[in-house]
């Protein structure tokens, strides 16, 4: 890309688009294109062929898509499975029908096999059984990378799909419903902060493990790999560490300053026992992650804290 290229960043209000958003502009890009839901819904075909046909973008970022927690995913399988293929479709085809240069495709570790060996590598996906929990939502995402590679096999589009693993960090939803752990664990353990409760429950035994990465990191990837043209294949983007859901409690209590006991309800599901990916695909091409847990949650619980929302 070049410092006036055309970019689209599509979803530019959610946590990932935002993020992409901040370091384009810390980097210096600055022919920048967004669209607010309101103004273009990428569910319609075509306000989407009209958009693309008008604006023209040279590069694109598709980081809209319908995103959730497991409660929201498990009861809403149609929903997630029709919004996500929708949305890729209308985005992928007007970029491939507008001669876009490059496209990044944000897929997400939560698509690979639900017992796929850890840690895991790229070339597991589609070798098991989905997560029936969030099934609607991983074969829509699976389509979208597939696409971009059935694209650039008979358009020679150069559309790169890109994997990454459970992502926190600024723009994130708290809403305890519709959340992943870490912002639901912020949440709780602020309020129960400010309620002065003596214990936070945690649901499950505290022993699985997750790996997180700071939305911040992702951004600054996707843009070192938009701007890499060696690379075409599918790659995972993460930390290639993670840590127990019981270190990541005690981490929170601690960025949070909560004085109370935790305690974990072991009635309540674990889910999968580890979730890690493999990184050294995307070490080797010269990128790693670079902001600690704790550095990252400390900005977050910041944001948080500024931008009061329970
Ligand atoms: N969050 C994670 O942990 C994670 C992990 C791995 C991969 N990813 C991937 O990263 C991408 C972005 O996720 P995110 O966490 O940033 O999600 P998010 O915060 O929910 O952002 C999604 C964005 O897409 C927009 N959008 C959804 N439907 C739209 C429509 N019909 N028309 C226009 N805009 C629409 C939303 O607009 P509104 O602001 O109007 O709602 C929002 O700005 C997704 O592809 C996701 O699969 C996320």
């Amino acid at each position: 890309m070049q410092k006036n290229s055309k970019i689209f960043v599509a979803g530019h209000c959610g946590m990932v688009g935002s993020a992409i958003m901040r370091e384009l502009e810390k980097q210096g890009y600055g022919n920048v294109v967004v669209r607010t839901r309101l103004e273009l819904d990428l569910l319609n075909w075509q306000a989407v062929a009209d958009f693309f046909a008008q604006e023209k973008p040279e590069y694109v970022f598709l980081a809209a898509a319908k995103v959730g927690g497991i409660e929201a995913n498990r009861t809403q399988l149609g929903a997630f499975a029709y919004e996500n293929l929708q949305i890729q479709n209308n985005v992928i085809h007007s970029s491939y029908l507008n001669f876009v240069k490059r496209l990044i495709f944000l897929g997400s570790s939560c698509i690979y096999p639900r017992l796929a060996k850890q840690p895991i590598k790229e070339e597991y996906l589609l070798t098991g059984a989905l997560e029936p929990t969030n099934y609607g939502y991983a074969i829509a995402k699976i389509a979208g990378l597939k696409m971009c590679e059935a694209y650039r096999a008979q358009y020679g589009c150069d559309f790169v799909p890109v994997m990454p693993t459970n992502l926190y960090g600024i723009n994130d939803n708290f809403d305890l419903k519709e959340s992943h752990v870490l912002p639901a664990l912020m949440r709780k353990f602020h309020e129960a902060k400010i309620a002065n409760q003596p214990f936070v429950e945690v649901w499950g035994s505290g022993n699985p493990k997750r790996e997180l990465l700071y939305v911040d990191d992702l951004a600054q990837a996707c843009i070192y790999i938009m701007n890499n043209e060696k690379i075409t294949e599918l790659l995972n983007i993460g930390t290639g560490e993670d840590l127990t859901i019981r270190e990541l409690a005690e981490l929170m209590k601690k960025t949070v300053f909560y004085q109370g006991e935790i305690r974990f309800n072991t009635s309540m599901p674990d889910g999968a026992p580890r979730k890690c990916l493999d990184v050294s695909k995307i070490n080797s091409y010269g990128w790693k992650a670079e902001t600690s847990l704790a550095e990252g949650l400390k900005s977050v619980y910041q944001w948080y804290l500024e931008n009061d929302c329970s």
